[in-house]
């Protein structure tokens, strides 16, 4: 396969476009779509945003340290698109987005969206500048879930949800399924031997 050397850049794909829900005091709250995003630990169960300075989330997020990062349904993409190119200085998001802040338990202002399936809510532990953008470290400190997506015996079918994916410029919906974890090296079941050849039987004779 040949390749060619390109210059360094974020090709780092795919990612989700997730919204970030926020608020402050005496203003509407807000939301700031975000790519830039990833889990980063599990015990406690943590995950980043790198958000640049410049953006009207940024401050709403340095002074209340929590959002809630809201995943992205394919039906929520158009909406996702529009709170990433309008800035919350200039319009009401939610209002545009025809999105509902929804609850958020263990936040003091932040709303989560109530449209999306699956919503993290967040506390920031520590800000790092790393360059254009700054990295924002967060605990997620509550997690709300669509309850259709529960089956009864408590298992999450997150693969119900119709979640999406970005990928250099574009937005996708996730497809087919190719394996579970760990499948690579899982034990298949035995092979059933294989079934004995059937014997010729007797052509039937009719009764006349
Ligand atoms: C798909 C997509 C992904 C984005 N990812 C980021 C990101 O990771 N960090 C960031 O600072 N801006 C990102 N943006 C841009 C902001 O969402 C955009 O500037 C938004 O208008 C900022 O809103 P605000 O001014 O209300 O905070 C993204 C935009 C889109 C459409």
């Amino acid at each position: 396969m040949a390749k060619e050397i390109w210059k360094p850049g974020n090709l780092l794909n795919p990612v989700p476009a997730v919204m970030l829900s926020c608020a402050r005091p005496g203003e509407k709250p807000n939301i700031i779509t975000v790519a830039w995003t990833g889990t980063v630990c599990s015990e406690p169960p943590m995950l980043s945003v790198a958000i640049r300075p410049d953006r009207y989330s940024h401050g709403i997020i340095r002074e209340t340290g929590e959002f809630v990062l809201n995943l992205t349904s394919a039906r929520l993409v158009k909406a996702a698109d529009l709170c990433g190119v309008r800035s919350g200085r200039d319009t009401d998001k939610f209002r545009e987005a025809r999105l509902t802040p929804g609850e958020a338990p263990h936040m003091n202002l932040a709303p989560s969206i109530a449209e999306s399936p699956v919503s993290l809510e967040c506390r920031v532990t520590q800000i790092l500048p790393l360059g254009c953008h700054d990295l924002f470290l967060a605990e997620i400190v509550g997690v709300l879930v669509d309850d259709s997506l529960i089956e009864e015996s408590g298992r999450l079918r997150l693969d119900k949800a119709d979640l999406t994916a970005y990928m250099h410029g574009r937005y996708y919906r996730l497809g087919e399924e190719l394996g579970t974890y760990g499948y690579s090296v899982r034990r298949k079941p035995p092979a059933k031997p294989p079934a004995a050849p059937k014997k010729k039987s007797a052509p039937k004779v009719r009764n006349a």
